[in-house]
């Protein structure tokens, strides 16, 4: 990296006075920051506060429309990301957005393709650069990969290599633990440390104050769009963070008595998933859920846990027996499962659960589309659905300005509650809750798990899967771990660490 200017401020990035306006939403207000160079400065507020926006805007993805922003003591002005990129910044995410069909080489030189001689793609050069950096910074990725064959850790650090890839000095990462478990958090963590070592800086957003404190340098509270405090990450609390950002305390995800009864909801038996070349992905597993019951699965991501949950939607092909209730409904359409009362918060919000260029009342009818209040005999009932996303809105603290506007206008998390709350509606019999609380704050999470202790004390059966071992732990009547496909142990929910989990999930020592 050639810096052309060489600056004497110890400041990698300064905003000063940064308001930027929504239709309805002042997403940002007078936002001034500094983020020292080698710090990991980490940004946290309740959803909505205006993180991803204020990141976006240092991205050059978004043109603020007052303030000012400096990189490396010199005032900058972005048109577009490729002016930020040519500055030495790089974002990755909150969604992921890497192609899954394409290598990870492939995936890496998108847009910014070495060439030779001007016409091809010089791969060759551009491989030996990958495994460059990843060998300097610990990265463990191969260029060679199918990026669908990747855990979301690995993608994670893909993310991070394709921005280091163009030179990123400045690395911005917005959420990045969110689909993370904690083995794979540490990882991140000391990936993120040798990076610092390196003098780069990195800004890091996360709802989660565990991993703020034990990470970053400096902290920046921003509440309402706008800064409330910068605090040393040495002189606060978990606790007092909270505060700080929803005026709340931490939750506790600990249910009570228990609601289990003798009535199964849902059995699955020898539920078997092949990929196309034959792997087995999800290796004959059994289980019943009662009414009134919290089943968790823990694992690390990408061990059969996504293609389990579709084959109990219908959503992929799958050997074995579904019986919902009385029902055999291994058969059935997943339009036709949804329809008999189950209710799906997916994994990946993005792919599975919205659709981001309509408005929030259209939303409300997705996968919902032949049930009231939406329809109406044979036609769709828009004062209905539009009437019904309002108490959603209510009922789930969506912060918008309206049920008009687009799903994509949303923050991240409350795109999150627009789907709990939906999918929460209409009294399902059965809920699949795939990271029910992915993404939301602190006092979001507690108003979720409240809502799923009703449900469940009401009669739900719950198929929880989460990479929050906390909320597992303390959510789940029951709890089984997934390793390569298959469900390798029970363990007892009242009497396990996190870290047992953990270990359990990595296949080390046959914790039970
Ligand atoms: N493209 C957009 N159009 C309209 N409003 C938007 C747009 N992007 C963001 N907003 C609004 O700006 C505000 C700040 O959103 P932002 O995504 O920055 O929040 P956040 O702090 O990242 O929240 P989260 O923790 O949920 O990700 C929200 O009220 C959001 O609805
Ligand atoms: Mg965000």
């Amino acid at each position: 990296m050639e810096e052309a200017v060489i600056s004497t401020s110890t400041s990698a990035v300064e905003l000063e006075g940064i308001t930027k306006r929504f239709p309805g939403v002042v997403a940002n207000s007078n936002v001034s920051l500094s983020v020292q160079r080698g710090h990991v400065h980490a940004i946290v507020g309740e959803n909505g506060a205006g993180k991803s926006t204020l990141m976006k805007i240092l991205y050059g993805m978004q043109r603020p429309d007052e303030g000012e922003i400096r990189v490396n003591g010199a005032p900058v002005s972005f048109r577009s990301p490729s002016d930020s990129i040519a500055a030495g910044i790089g974002m990755v995410h909150q969604h992921f957005m890497l192609a899954d069909n394409l290598t990870v080489l492939e995936n890496v030189v998108l847009g910014s393709e070495p060439r030779k001689g001007g016409i091809a793609i010089d791969f060759g050069s551009a491989r030996k650069k990958i495994k460059q950096i990843s060998d300097t910074y610990g990265l463990g990725v191969d260029p060679d990969m199918l990026v669908e064959d990747l855990g979301v850790g690995a993608r994670q650090r893909v993310e991070i290599l394709k921005v280091l890839y163009r030179g990123a000095r400045i690395l911005i990462l917005d959420e990045p633990t969110a689909v993370l478990v904690p083995q794979e958090v540490d990882e991140l963590f000391g990936n993120l440390r040798e990076l610092v070592r390196e003098g780069l800086t990195i800004i890091f957003i996360s709802h989660k104050l565990d991993e703020v404190l034990s990470v970053a340098d400096a902290i920046t509270v921003i509440r309402r769009g706008t800064t409330v405090a910068s605090v040393n990450p040495k002189d606060v609390t978990a606790r007092q963070l909270a505060e700080l950002m929803v005026g709340s305390e931490l939750p506790s995800p600990e249910t009570r008595e228990s609601t289990v009864t003798d009535v199964v909801a849902l059995s699955v038996r020898n539920l078997s998933v092949h990929s196309p070349d034959e792997r087995c992905i999800v290796d004959g597993v059994t289980f019943d859920i009662r009414k009134g019951e919290v089943l968790g699965i823990a694992g690390v991501e990408g061990n059969g846990q996504a293609e389990l949950v579709e084959a109990i939607m219908g959503m992929r092909p799958a050997d074995g027996e579904i019986r919902l209730g009385e029902e055999d409904i291994s058969a059935w359409s997943t339009l036709r499962r949804r329809e008999a009362g189950i209710g799906y918060i997916p994994e990946d919000r993005h792919r599975h659960g919205l659709l981001l260029e309509a408005p929030l009342w259209e939303n409300r009818i997705l996968g919902h589309q032949t049930r009231k209040p939406n329809v109406k005999g044979p036609w769709i009932d828009r004062a209905g659905a539009r009437r019904d996303t309002q108490r959603i809105v209510e009922q789930y603290d969506v912060r918008t300005p309206g049920i008009d506007v687009d799903a994509a206008a949303l923050s991240g998390g409350n795109q999150q509650k627009l789907i709990v709350g939906r999918e929460m509606s209409g009294d399902p019999v059965f809920l699949i809750a795939s990271h029910p609380t992915r993404g939301v704050d602190v006092g979001a999470q507690a108003a979720i798990w409240d809502h799923l202790r009703a449900a469940r004390a009401a009669g739900l059966a719950v198929l929880l899967i989460s990479a929050d071992l906390d909320e597992l732990i303390g959510l789940s009547d029951t709890l089984k771990v997934i390793l390569r496909g298959r469900v390798v142990a029970d363990v007892d929910p009242q009497n396990v660490t996190p870290e047992q989990l953990g270990s359990a999930m990595t296949g080390a020592g046959e914790a039970a």
